[in-house]
């Protein structure tokens, strides 16, 4: 009797286990807040909805400017020629689609892909309002399953997207896909800053500033709010690193930039 009852509190137990592991598999990250994972994509929607019209400007404030900056070595790290494929993933209003455009030529072609409609639309109209036409297409995708053949582009970048995404592993293993033998991927993302005190300025400004900012240009200071923690919670360098060579990545490595505040990865297929 009295092993009976210790065999039945034992499975009870393993079943509650196993449960709580099947609950934190469900759930991941929306900033700082834990939700089911079937959630986070229309959550993220609502923020670059929100957004999207004053996307541009808003980086230019919060950044000071210094996002160009990070993009233009992103553009030069990726050392794309003439008539070469390159996919803008999670491209939004496409500033590194409308650098690469001119990079490939005539006979090149740029794939901006998004997954939200706003940040496309907006997109679409500021490259053409600038001229950009022939060579580049705006394609509504997710970076989970990205809806391009098999070794297919020279070239992937997904800049400040990869934090944004549900399953990152799932978009690493997608783009590893769509890549050529001997392309490249490379990700610019918030990082996290190499010293403390950088660290703590960092934080007060991202928490208590960029929410301000974002009430004042947008009305929305939740957005900038879910910005500041999403950053938070993005794997580090070399978790990051390491998640691409998961992938299948080979010579993964990366700068800092602006003392860690934003990495630059890069990683082959051969
Ligand atoms: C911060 S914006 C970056 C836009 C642009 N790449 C840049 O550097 O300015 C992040 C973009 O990621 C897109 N995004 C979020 N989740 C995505 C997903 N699962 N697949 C594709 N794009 C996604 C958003 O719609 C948004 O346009």
């Amino acid at each position: 009797m009295y092993e009976r009852l210790i065999h039945f509190y034992n499975s009870l137990s393993k079943k509650r286990a196993n449960n709580m592991v099947d609950q934190a598999k469900q759930t991941t990250h929306f900033g700082f807040r834990t939700v089911a994972k079937d959630e986070k994509e229309g959550m993220v929607a609502e923020v670059f909805h929100s957004v999207a019209a004053k996307y541009d400007l808003m980086n230019d404030l919060m950044s000071f400017g210094i996002h160009r900056i990070w993009k233009r070595v992103a553009i030069n790290a990726s050392g794309i020629r003439r008539g070469q494929r390159v996919l803008d993933l999670a491209g939004g209003t496409g500033d590194l689609t409308a650098k690469f455009s001119r990079l490939v030529g005539e006979k090149g072609e740029v794939v901006l892909a998004d997954i939200n409609e706003s940040m496309l639309k907006v997109g679409r109209e500021k490259l053409r309002d600038t001229g950009i036409v022939g060579n580049v297409s705006y394609v509504q995708a997710n970076a989970e399953a990205l809806p391009f053949p098999d070794n297919y582009f020279d070239c992937i970048t997904i800049s400040f997207g990869l934090r944004n995404v549900t399953e990152k592993e799932k978009a690493l293993r997608s783009m590893f896909r769509v890549l050529k033998p001997g392309g490249r991927l490379l990700v610019l993302e918030f990082s996290k800053p190499l010293l403390a005190p950088l660290s703590k300025a960092y934080d007060a400004y991202s928490f208590h500033v960029l929410p301000k900012i974002g009430q004042v240009f947008v009305q929305d200071a939740d957005s900038y709010r879910y910005l500041a923690e999403s950053i938070r919670m993005h794997p580090d360098q070399e978790t990051l690193k390491t998640m691409m060579e998961d992938a299948g990545f080979e010579q993964v490595t990366y700068t800092n930039m602006t003392g860690g505040i934003v990495a630059l990865h890069r990683g082959f297929k051969f």
